[in-house]
């Protein structure tokens, strides 16, 4: 244990900064290990994302104080597509509270793919919102006079996560936006069922523009330390999120985050985490730090499949599961 009665990781990104980082030393391990596993594809039912490089992979880690580990293609910029669900659900429930949201969107795991056209029979919500039925439900709670004021609105909480203004990739939006069909129908079906409102045209735009927003690892790892850090970012020191609801957004995204892989997610690595079609994964460690991968190679889920092997290895190396008791913590190995 460190002499501070912290975790060794703890007092080794303490004390050590930038290229010494013996945390770097692990990174650069766990990338070289994995940078060459071909596994998966890249995806093309949204035409402009079949243009990723395959080889991209980059990992980043940001701590609570702010200190950021980072390696290979850790600031090659990417869509950062349902990544972007818990952060606008959190706008949802700040502008609506938790109670008006959950008559719309449920929290419950469906074992399902991200984008199947399914509603809780029993309340005909969306099981919850990390699917793509969830996600449209929440931008459509999103408030603004109209979806300019929305949009910008969304921005700009993107901002608070990352530390800058982020842009859209216009060529990913439109191309989502003229072959989103089944998104429109999962909408539609919502709005039979009352779940979303008559504007949700303009939602589904908010929705294919949020997912359209460009980031990078280094980014999206410092958007999962904001998370780590009860909603403020710990570098600019600015609050992202009401801390109230930090508590909603890492409980869905450890039990929803992952998909139809979420439970074996949750049984290996065992941190609140968020996948993307872009490539990225982001896991939170409460209280300590927001671990990032990006490799647009993609399973069957969707999900990284170079992110997974990297995220389970740096949970297992370090005993960052949350169910991890302090005497199966691993030491870290200088
Ligand atoms: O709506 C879609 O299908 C995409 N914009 C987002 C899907 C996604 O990222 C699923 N995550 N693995």
């Amino acid at each position: 244990m460190a002499d501070n009665g912290g975790t060794d990781l703890d007092a080794l990104l303490g004390k050590v900064r930038g290229a010494a980082s013996p945390l770097r030393a692990v990174l650069r391990e766990i990338h070289t290990k994995y940078k060459d596993l071909d596994e998966g594809a890249v995806a093309n039912y949204i035409p402009e994302l079949a243009r990723a490089n395959p080889k991209w992979f980059g990992i980043a880690v940001v701590t609570v104080d702010g200190t950021t580990i980072e390696i290979g293609d850790s600031k090659e910029l990417f869509t950062i597509q349902s990544l972007s669900k818990p952060f606008v659900w959190g706008m949802a429930l700040e502008d609506n509270g938790r109670d008006h949201v959950e008559t719309k969107i449920g929290v419950e795991p469906t074992g399902d793919a991200f984008n199947s056209i399914v509603l809780d029979e029993a309340t005909n919500r969306p099981f919850n919102p990390m699917v793509n039925a969830g996600a449209i439900a929440a931008a459509d709670l999103v408030k603004g006079k109209d979806i300019s004021e929305r949009v910008n609105r969304m921005i700009e909480m993107f901002r608070k996560y990352m530390g800058r203004t982020p842009v859209i990739d216009t060529a990913v939006y439109t191309s989502e936006r003229t072959t989103g069909h089944r998104n429109r129908a999962i909408a539609h079906m919502m709005l039979n069922f009352g779940m979303v409102t008559e504007r949700v045209p303009d939602s589904l735009d908010f929705y294919f523009q949020q997912c359209s927003v460009l980031i990078h690892c280094a980014d999206l790892a410092l958007m999962g330390a904001t998370l780590a850090n009860d909603g403020v970012n710990p570098v600019t020191g600015e609050r992202a999120l009401d801390s109230k609801y930090v508590r909603d957004l890492l409980s869905v995204m450890y039990t929803c985050g992952m998909y139809d892989f979420s439970g074996e997610w949750s049984y290996r690595v065992g941190l609140p985490a968020k996948s993307g079609v872009g490539g990225g994964i982001v896991a939170v460690v409460p209280g300590r730090m927001g671990i990032a991968t990006f490799s647009p190679l993609l399973d069957a889920r969707g999900n990284s499949a170079r992110g997974i092997k990297a995220c389970q290895e740096l949970a297992e190396r370090f005993g960052l599961h949350v169910f991890e008791s302090a005497a199966q913590r691993k030491e870290v190995v200088v």
